[in-house]
């Protein structure tokens, strides 16, 4: 067995109120032959394998391999649903060594090796989230069993970070469930419900919580059988083939390829080393996955996904309220309005156990709704994310009713009624005589005032904004509306609620817009500007591709639909003036009935896909040159198409920085990320400042604006001209 160079932990951070030697692990004896080594840091809500931990694995695995008397091995956690978070993300932050990067993944697979070696029998008992190391701990293991609870998730989420399962669980894995399974699993970083492992062959067995202990000492002991999940034939027959494993890995890299453009290089790295798995040895395969996470560990992509990955965290004390504990829990709360909005907010609400009821004025709203629901909820149970009895219990959790009565038990009320002002009112009114004098009006209002909606209500400091995207189930971010008079508590509450729902919570001031929609206003702007002045179409939509945007921003026009669209920019326009000045074409298109990819035709046309029925997006629409007569040509670069698109949305968000309509640069740079998009290799549009230098955005800016068609076009120089905050880091 080689050494461990413990010297090297020592440039690991010492956290706070770690315990000395030995407090971080337990060795436990039940019985003759069996020990039972329980992780449970006492300075931690939920264990890391930060220093003390790793010291004190090492001393505790060093124990057992002198024991001449252990036979069965349990490896468990403080208690059935909480086993170890994975790596110590603040290490991986700081490091700015490829070669330390290096040894500290060579550490850990020593390490882990370690447990691998014990002659014993050991069976990984763990449950709640197992993600990277804590998976690749178990992966040394002979058996896995998971507990099978709704916060099981076990996977290995390294490649989402930038980096790559570098604890070995690039050459366990592929052994264990065969190069196709652990390509899927590894490229996309998935973390897998109990029952999705389980048919992966992630794990060997599941067991309730309580029973999770005594069944994984039992089988350690051989008192019960189970069997170890193979990777079944198709896995085994391409890791036996050499040419399916070349056709498979060429399929994957294309997939990446398509998915990622090139930007992100640690599911490249990943591929290959899983593609080889099979034709080399453990050791060698092990060595090459330590310089690999070594290199990745640098990029600055790492440290980008890393940041977002904090501000994910961060937002989740967003639910602390401001006395300290946990804010308040909404178990029982109302959506009026079952439209597009309402009924998927609705829908996702009963999902995650929240009991709601739903008013929509119309029938039709309601019934369709509940359908909606149906279905995505037998999705959820056809994808093993759910069992029978929580599949039926989330259908009944959500009721539907054609007036807006029977709220008086609803915590929280949301509306997603028409956007008018009066009906929002009106509806908070009817809703103000009826709930409890401490529940929460939230508002789903994408363009009018908080405060303006709350004026007149009996407790302004209980309305809120509640700000979902569109489609409601996939997007990840929910704008939180502090109004001039929300309390505290309300936010909190809120944000609690919007991450019981899966999202992210980003607090925002009451400004036109909030955030998102404020800086996609001069973005989707300018492109629709550059293609007046004669950009091609194609070249406008690969210039925010080549940013790094998912969508170019004619078909996210499309998307939103240009009616909305054109109704939001007015909005900017009449809060914000000059600077936020919008071309009249998106009205104009709206005035000949193109509304974008809901009516078949905006800024491209739409075909129905004869297999789904979902519009396909087809060739960019004649009808549009005929409405906006654009200039022949334009003499615009690449990258100038490119920097006006990306600088004007990153000079628009600075701008909200600097007037403090997020609180933190993370805030801002998360919405920007989980709102609109923003490239997450870049970070989040501050980041994207940090990187590419503010003094060379500031320069650019300042070149743009000189362009003669924006001096000439009303307020675009404004547009341009770098905000403060900008020229103050530009110094
Ligand atoms: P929608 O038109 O699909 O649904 C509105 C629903 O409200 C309709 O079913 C209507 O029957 C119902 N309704 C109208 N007045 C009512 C009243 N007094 N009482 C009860 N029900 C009433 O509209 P959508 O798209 O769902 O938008 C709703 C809200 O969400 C608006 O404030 C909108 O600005 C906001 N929003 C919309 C987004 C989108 O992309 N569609 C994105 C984010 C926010």
């Amino acid at each position: 067995m080689s050494q461990l160079d413990l010297s090297l932990l020592e440039s690991m951070p010492m956290p706070d109120g770690a315990p000395g030697p030995g407090g971080c692990v337990r060795l436990e004896r039940p019985e003759p032959g069996l020990v039972v080594l329980v992780i449970d840091p006492p300075h931690r809500k939920l264990a890391v394998f930060d220093r003390p931990l790793m010291r004190d694995l090492a001393a505790a695995l060093d124990e057992l391999a002198r024991d001449s008397a252990l036979k069965a091995l349990v490896v468990t956690g403080k208690s059935p649903t909480a086993f170890v978070a994975g790596a110590d993300i603040d290490v991986i932050e700081a490091i700015d060594d490829a070669q330390r990067a290096t040894a500290l993944a060579r550490f850990g697979q020593q390490l882990f090796q370690r447990l691998a070696d014990l002659r014993a029998f050991k069976v990984a008992a763990v449950g709640g989230p197992v993600p990277g190391g804590a998976f690749e701990l178990s992966l040394c293991c002979d058996r896995i069993v998971l507990a099978e609870h709704s916060a099981s998730r076990i996977g290995l989420p390294e490649t989402q970070l930038g980096i790559l399962p570098g604890w070995g669980g690039c050459q366990r894995l592929p052994r264990r469930i065969g190069t196709p399974a652990a390509l899927e699993a590894i490229l996309t970083g998935k973390l897998y419900v109990a029952r999705q492992a389980l048919k992966l062959g992630l794990v060997d067995r599941l067991a309730a919580p309580e029973n999770l202990r005594r069944i994984a000492c039992d089988i350690a002991l051989g008192r019960t059988s189970c069997a170890r999940r193979e990777r079944g034939l198709w896995g085994l027959l391409i890791d036996r083939n050499p040419l399916a494993r070349i056709v498979v890995a060429s399929q994957a890299r294309k997939g990446v390829m398509a998915k990622t453009r090139g930007r992100y290089p640690a599911p490249l790295a990943a591929l290959e080393l899983v593609v080889a798995a099979p034709t080399t040895s453990l050791a060698s395969g092990l060595e090459r996955e330590a310089q690999a996470l070594g290199q990745l560990a640098v990029t600055p992509v790492c440290k980008s996904l890393i940041s977002i990955f904090r501000g994910t965290e961060d937002a989740k004390k967003l639910a602390r309220s401001p006395g300290g504990g946990d804010a308040r829990t909404i178990a029982r709360a109302g959506v009026i309005g079952g439209g597009v909005m309402g009924g998927a907010i609705a829908s996702l609400m009963a999902e995650r156990g929240v009991d709601t009821r739903l008013a929509d004025l119309a029938r039709k709203a309601v019934d369709t709704a509940l359908v909606e629901h149906a279905r995505a909820i037998h999705s959820s149970l056809r994808k093993r994310r759910m069992q029978q009895h929580e599949a039926e219990a989330a259908l009944d959790r959500l009721e539907g009713a054609t007036s807006i009565d029977g709220f008086a038990r609803s915590a929280l009320v949301i509306e997603a009624v028409a956007e008018k002002l009066e009906v929002k009112r009106s509806v908070f009114a009817t809703l103000a005589k009826q709930i409890a004098p401490d529940a929460i009006l939230a508002s789903n209002t994408s363009s009018l005032s908080i405060d303006a909606i709350a004026q007149g209500l009996p407790h302004p400091e209980r309305v809120v904004g509640m700000h979902f995207f569109n489609p409601v189930r996939l997007m990840p971010l929910v704008e939180i509306v502090r109004g001039a008079q929300t309390s505290d508590e309300t936010v909190a509450a809120t944000a609690k609620l919007a991450l019981r729902l899966g999202k992210t919570p980003v607090v925002v001031r009451d400004v036109a817009g909030f955030l998102v929609n404020r800086v996609l206003g001069p973005y989707l702007d300018e492109a629709v500007r550059l293609y007046e002045l004669g950009v091609a179409p194609q070249t406008i939509e690969r210039a925010a591709l080549d940013f790094g945007l998912p969508m170019g921003p004619l078909e996210l026009l499309d998307e939103v639909g240009l009616d909305i669209a054109a109704h939001a920019a007015q909005s900017l326009e009449g809060a914000y003036g000059e600077r936020m000045k919008s071309s009249r074409l998106v009205a104009k298109l709206v005035a000949v009935g193109l509304k974008g990819k809901k009516s078949g035709a905006g800024f491209f046309l739409y075909t129905s896909d004869p297999k789904s029925g979902r519009p396909r997006k087809g060739e960019f629409n004649p009808r549009v040159a005929e409405a906006a007569r654009p200039h022949a040509s334009s003499t615009l670069t690449f990258d100038d198409v490119r920097d006006r698109l990306g600088l004007a949305l990153v000079n628009e968000s600075a701008l909200c920085l600097q007037e403090g309509v997020v609180a933190s640069e993370r805030e801002l740079d998360l919405a920007t990320v989980f709102g609109m998009g923003f490239p997450p290799f870049h970070g989040g549009a501050m980041r994207y400042v940090a990187l590419r230098g503010a003094r060379e955005i500031v320069e650019r800016l300042r070149r743009l604006g000189d362009a003669p068609d924006v001096r000439s076009r009303d307020g675009a120089r404004q547009r341009f001209e770098p905000c403060a905050l900008l020229v103050e880091r530009a110094k």
